[in-house]
């Protein structure tokens, strides 16, 4: 220092400008994320920072330089990125930065590959990066190349590893059951490692969802707080590992769950992992969410950019008791709703061993002849001549122990040999990893969709997740299983989406075990929950809200609880509309009201699934929710409001909206309301400016407050 400070002030400007930008800095940068490293050729490669994105001068100043990717048996004594056990049993990968090569693909998307190998051994790292400039949102995957002659194992294969450096860390997981998804849980982590993962193989986030929130220093709100939002796209087990060092460093591994997956690499071959998805905001989740909805719906989810049909469903009214007359007299229902389209749902199939309970006929994909004498066919044409769209539930991945299929083909199902089979729902799983049975599901698709061309929606439903699991194809080596399961379903979807690439599919897992973006590339919507009790559903819909766009979260009304059908009718309305109801069962009020909602649903669809999304009150912090969709012009929004239980005397302060013009003037319009009811919002017909709106707030519920009790606000600028 004493040395520099006698040197001239043009000398030390420039030694300044020399240290602002580091020649080896690497950015993976987004309008406001940088995501900085320092690679060295021969050297390791560092992590220096990730956050808000710096002015390139304040990059000298980065002194924290943590190992990007670690690989294991090295000096690092934490959870390794990778971990590799060589030839001659060398059980170490020391990474070595090689070369970084950027590409522009167009103005908003920039692709960074970093190359990394070892001095020694001839594996190979290669750390990928997608960033998405508007959106602020980075996908980092992992390919991992064995250059050498003999086969190397591979234990640990982390699609990223994130480092930070912060006075406390905030983790907020999505966890849950069968009818209980997504439930909401934030925990300090503390020195050592927290993991949230899945051992499921299919129906994989039955227990735990694959996304999570992290804030770094405290806890984010909505509105404020740093936060990463971030979600693997991989529908099969993952992991996610945070680990606080002995100096309060954090690292987050993301990947596959390297659980039972320890597998050999070929000399030549590359093991790819699946893709991380993140985001960063400095304004707290809100910013968060809304940042993966827009990247959502442009890159990740099919047709994200287009809307979405409603329908009508006959689970919960019918179940699989059934036949056509009273079908056909279901598409009545569809028809006065006014929906788009009747979804058939389980229990059309089977002769041998018809459906008529869950014990029987999966596998077997032939009209059950006596539920439906002339077909599918006939139905689609029913639909048809009544003016509505007619689709059907499939559980393509799955077989009945009692079906046609299974006695043709028992080598086509995932089992212990030498055990008992052991079944979930009286089922069991196919072995997708066959490349016949890959063939077999495509078909059963395939040959529904030659024959019945109209056919415009289906249900694609995955019923038990894997326990005592075996391929019978794989044979002696089953360390695969659980990945190349995940990839066979991948390979279906593939050769499904070249020949059918734009009809609709709902996926669904019974419930909603399955809703990660590797599924949402072939999928346009999917089944959050068979809990459609609307109080709950505010729970299980605010959860998914925080991770994946409107148009893909499923909402029915149907009959579960006892709530009024207005309240379950605007709970279903902040998601993807839909019914699942016996229509016949209506009050003339209702089914006038009903028919208005859905026409409502159809002019406000467009704000609700492709505006954005303001979480306003949340049903965790208050006995209500409430939430805002603005459109992108700022001169539409929806407000949804949702009283639920309610003490004697409870008081709600006024909500202060987000995400409007503060010059502009608001009108408030109560809609949705039972025929011959009148508006009993306060601010019904009120104008507003868009900055008394956010600052000073309005009251969204109605005089009289009633418990499970719902309002629904249009906010009009003319
Ligand atoms: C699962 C689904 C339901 C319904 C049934 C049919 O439970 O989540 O929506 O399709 O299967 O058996």
């Amino acid at each position: 220092m004493k040395k520099i400070a006698l040197l001239s002030t043009a000398f030390l400007f420039s030694i300044s400008l020399l240290y602002a930008q580091p020649a080896n800095i690497i950015e993976v940068s987004t309008n406001h994320i940088n995501y900085l490293f320092t690679g060295t050729p021969g050297a390791t490669l560092y992590q220096n920072y990730l956050g808000t994105s710096l002015k390139k001068e304040s990059y000298g100043n980065l002194k924290d330089a943590t190992e990007a990717y670690v690989g294991a048996g090295m000096k690092d004594v934490f959870e390794p990125a990778v971990r590799v056990v060589h030839a001659d049993g060398n059980p170490s990968l020391d990474l070595r930065f090689v070369k970084v090569q950027t590409q522009k693909t167009n103005s908003n998307l920039t692709e960074t590959i970093i190359y990394l190998k070892d001095p020694v051994y001839l594996t190979e790292v290669n750390l990928h990066f997608k960033s998405f400039y508007n959106e602020d949102v980075i996908t980092t995957w992992t390919e991992i190349i064995n250059k050498e002659k003999s086969n190397i194992s591979l234990s640990h294969y982390a699609s990223s590893m994130l480092h930070f450096n912060a006075d406390k860390y905030f983790l907020t997981q999505f966890h849950g059951d069968w009818a209980r998804e997504m439930d909401m849980l934030e925990s300090e982590l503390t020195s050592g490692i927290k993991i949230i993962d899945s051992k499921l193989g299919s129906r994989a986030n039955m227990y735990q969802s694959p996304v999570f929130f992290l804030a770094n220093n405290r806890q984010a709100t909505e509105t404020e707080g740093e936060v990463i939002a971030g979600t693997l796209a991989w529908t099969g087990n993952f992991q996610f590992l945070f680990e606080i060092d002995r100096t309060n460093r954090l690292r987050v591994l993301t990947g596959i769950n390297p659980f039972a997956s320890t597998f050999s690499l070929k000399p030549g071959e590359t093991f790819s992992t699946p893709e991380f998805i993140f985001t960063y905001s400095n304004s707290g989740k809100g910013q968060a969410s809304r940042n993966l909805q827009k990247w959502a719906r442009k890159y990740a989810v099919l047709d994200g950019e287009e809307s979405r049909m409603t329908l009508l469903n006959n689970w919960e009214a019918t179940h699989v008791k059934f036949d056509e007359e009273k079908l056909v007299e279901l598409f009545d229902g569809a028809k006065q709703l006014g929906v788009d389209l009747f979804l058939l749902d389980d229990g059309w199939f089977g002769n041998k061993y018809p459906r008529n309970d869950d014990k029987t006929g999966l596998g077997d994909w032939q009209e059950d002849r006596k539920k439906l004498p002339n077909g599918i066919s006939y139905l689609v044409k029913e639909a048809t001549a009544k003016g509505i769209k007619f689709g059907i539930w499939l559980e393509p991945e799955m077989v009945s122990p009692k079906s046609e299929l299974y006695e043709k083909h028992p080598d086509w199902v995932l089992k212990l040999p030498n055990r008992e089979e052991a079944y979930q729902r009286n089922q069991l799983i196919l072995d997708l990893i066959n490349p016949k049975v890959q063939d077999f599901v495509f078909d059963l698709v395939d040959k529904m969709m030659i024959k019945n061309p109209d056919l415009a929606y289906i249900k694609w439903d995955n019923n038990r997740f894997m326990t005592n699991t075996y391929s019978p194809y794989l044979k002696k080596d089953q360390s695969r299983l659980y990945i190349d399961y995940t990839l066979g379903f991948y390979k279906i979807m593939q050769r499904i989406r070249a020949k059918y690439p734009h009809l609709p599919i709902m996926l669904c897992a019974g419930g909603g075990g399955r809703t990660d973006y590797g599924a949402l590339k072939y999928f346009t919507s999917f089944w959050p929950s068979d809990n459609t009790d609307p109080v709950e559903r505010v729970f299980i819909q605010w959860g998914y809200s925080n991770f994946f766009p409107t148009n893909t979260i499923s909402s029915h009304v149907t009959s579960m609880g006892k709530q009024s059908l207005k309240f379950r009718t605007d709970v279903a309305m902040m998601g993807k509309l839909g019914y699942d109801i016996k229509v016949n069962g209506m009050t003339p009020d209702e089914l006038s009201f009903s028919r208005s909602a859905v026409q409502n649903y159809k002019q406000l669809s467009p704000i609700i699934w492709f505006g954005d999304l303001y979480r306003l009150i949340s049903p965790y912090e208050q006995d209500r929710a409430v939430l805002m969709y603005v459109d992108s012009t700022k001169n539409k929004a929806v407000l949804f409001s949702y009283n639920l239980y309610l003490r004697k005397k409870q008081i709600f302060e006024k909500v202060k909206l987000q995400g409007l013009y503060p010059q502009k003037e608001y009108l408030i319009k109560e809609t949705n309301l039972m025929p011959g009811s009148l508006a009993e919002n306060p601010e019904n017909g009120k104008l507003y400016t868009g900055e008394y709106l956010m600052n000073i707030g309005l009251n969204v519920s109605p005089a009289k407050l009633k418990p499970v009790t719902s309002t629904v606000l249009e906010i009009i600028s003319e």
